[in-house]
Formats: structure tokens, C-alpha cells, sequence
């Protein structure tokens, strides 16, 4: 490791934790596809956006946004991810300051967490992810997601009361508010439309 690249350093740092994610094979372990590359790009752009908008810190929300999942495969993986961006950042450079502002985004992004984001960035990556799992996107991300799982369309049904028609109430930013309005009507009308199926009420005509 001695004459390393900062970017082989990160290589090895990642993979000595997670496991290979730099791979283009697919890591089951790591990515899956509810929670695979394209959701961490969806999120990114979603929180640039929401970033420039608020006049938040963009530069601090896109490195928080790129590792937000990045231990995804552990048991509190905001928390590990948190403390992996850390070890990540420090190996590319980056100073202090930085890097705890990013790690303390990256720790208290996730619905499940139960931490508090403490700055407007926090709340961004927050509001981000959130998006990401509401509308068109959200209803096929938690289809994928009990794929994974092993859910059937019952527990699916019953994740959309426990968590997904709640993340409207949870946004926090004026800006994630408005995009998450149509998103979150758009989850209602599909709930709706499931249950009014699963309980045949379309049978009488
Ligand atoms: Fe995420």
C-alpha cells in the first residue's frame, strides 16, 4: 500500500469491508437491485437539485449522496456507512471538517436509523432518499425489494402502510416537499387501487 493511488487505496479499503464493489460482477451481498448503482445516481441528482435550491452545501450533499449506501449489507448501514466514508475520505485527502459533515449526512439518512439529521445537508440526503422510494419509482423499487426478501404482495401492501405513505409527513426541505407531492399521491392512488383488487370490489359490476 506503500506508493498507492488515493483511487486503489479507496479500492482496497472498500473491498476489505464490503466486499468488491468496483467489480462489474454482480455482488449480491452488496448491490441489489432495489438498492443498486442507479438508486444511488437517482439519489445524487435528486439531492444536487434539492441542494441548489435550498442553498445548501452541493459539494457536501453529492459525496454524502454517493456513499450514502455504500454499507448497505450491514445491519445499520448508516452507521457503518458513516464510519466507511470516513476511512474512504480520509484515504483520498479530504480534511476533517469535511469528512464529518459527510459521514454525519451518510448517519443519519436512514428511515430505519432513528438519528435526527443535524444540518440542512443531513436533510437533504434524507429528503433524497426518501424520493427515491416514493411514486412510480418507489412502487417498483418495493416490488424489487420483496423480490429480494422473499415478500409476497400482502407484506408488499403492508410495507406501503409501515413506511412508504409516511415519508411525505417526514420531508423536511421546501424543495422536496413539492416534488414529493405528485410522488405521493401517486403511491395513494396505487395503494388504492391494489387493495380495492385484492379485495375484489372491481368483481361487482
Ligand atoms: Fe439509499
Amino acid at each position: 500500500m506503500e506508493s498507492a493511488s488515493p483511487q486503489s487505496q479507496l479500492n482496497f479499503i472498500i473491498r476489505e469491508r464490503v466486499g468488491d464493489i468496483m467489480s462489474s460482477e454482480p455482488n449480491e451481498a452488496f448491490f441489489t437491485p432495489s438498492h443498486d448503482s442507479e438508486h444511488v445516481e437517482r439519489v445524487k441528482r435528486i439531492a444536487i437539485f434539492i441542494a441548489e435550491k435550498e442553498g445548501a452545501d452541493v459539494e457536501i450533499v453529492e459525496k454524502a449522496a454517493e456513499l450514502h449506501d455504500i454499507a448497505r449489507n450491514k445491519k445499520n448501514h448508516a452507521v457503518e456507512g458513516a464510519k466507511l466514508a470516513r476511512e474512504i475520505l480520509s484515504a483520498q485527502g479530504y480534511d476533517g471538517e469535511f469528512i464529518e459533515r459527510v459521514a454525519s449526512c451518510i448517519e443519519t439518512h436512514s428511515f430505519s436509523g432513528g438519528k435526527r439529521p443535524e444540518s440542512l445537508e443531513a436533510w437533504i440526503l434524507s429528503d433524497a432518499d426518501k424520493l427515491d422510494a416514493m411514486g412510480a419509482i418507489g412502487v417498483a423499487r418495493a416490488f424489487l425489494y420483496s423480490r429480494e426478501s422473499g415478500r409476497g404482495i400482502g407484506e408488499t401492501i403492508k410495507h406501503f402502510e409501515e413506511k412508504l405513505l409516511k415519508l411525505y409527513n417526514m420531508l423536511h426541505t421546501e424543495t422536496a416537499r413539492k416534488i414529493g407531492l405528485r410522488r405521493h399521491k401517486f403511491l395513494e392512488e396505487f395503494y388504492n387501487q391494489i387493495k380495492h383488487e385484492l379485495e375484489f370490489e372491481d368483481l361487482e359490476i
